[in-house]
């Protein structure tokens, strides 16, 4: 069995999404071990509480870096025996201490077709204005391994959501949420469980 850690730093409807797909039986080979949040605040936290997981928080104003904050979220992880970190709606850079700790078994969601609308300031609502803003007709989400360059790592899933005419940040977000993020972060999650994710270089194969 595999043991989960999900970092969080807000609402955590991928939180949700997880721990429903846990609750149909989906990911038999993990076991979500703790939720850590980087605000006290994050409803992600009731989320988890509701769900029966440890929740821990790792509060970015208490250290003067992300760098010292990584520091500690790493040995967070180390001491709960961590073995898969999955960066659910995680609103800060983590630097290469958390990476070089766990190769390939960092997963994060992004509401976007990477490489379109990513890297350092894209995130969040802000994904959306941004693509909004430069009329793509199709956006959607992307499961991928972390790796030291932001939003750049090894791609496990994609899948695209067309845009409509009229949608606005929130209505883009929530249709990208609904049709993508919420069903292919809970499928990479028991694919790496299961041991069926194959990394070599950039590429990764799905084994059957
Ligand atoms: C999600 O859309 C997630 O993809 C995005 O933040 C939202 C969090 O929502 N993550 C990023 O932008 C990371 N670059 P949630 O807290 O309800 O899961």
């Amino acid at each position: 069995m595999k043991r989960i850690a999900v970092l969080v730093s807000g609402g955590g409807t991928n939180l949700q999404a997880l721990i429903d797909a846990k609750g149909r039986g989906e990911i038999p080979n993990g076991v979500f071990a703790a939720v850590i949040s980087s605000s006290p605040d994050a409803y992600a936290l009731t989320r988890a509480a509701n769900a029966g997981i440890p929740t821990f928080v790792v509060n970015r104003r208490d250290y003067s870096s992300n760098r010292e904050m990584t520091v500690a979220l790493t040995a967070l992880l180390r001491e709960q025996g961590i073995d898969l970190v999955v960066l659910a709606g995680f609103m800060y850079i983590l630097t290469d201490e958390l990476v070089q700790a766990y190769p390939n078994a960092i997963i994060n969601v992004h509401p976007a077709l990477i490489p379109s609308f990513c890297g350092a300031g894209c995130y969040g609502l802000h994904v959306h204005e941004k693509a909004l803003a430069y009329g793509v007709k199709v956006s959607g989400a992307t499961v991928h391994f972390v790796s030291e360059d932001c939003d750049g790592g090894p791609i496990i899933l994609q899948k695209a959501v067309e845009i409509l005419p009229g949608d606005t940040p929130e209505v883009l977000q929530r249709r990208i949420m609904e049709q993508a993020e919420w069903k292919l972060l809970p499928r990479a999650v028991s694919l790496f469980c299961d041991g069926k994710l194959q990394v070599d270089g950039r590429i990764v194969s799905i084994l059957d």
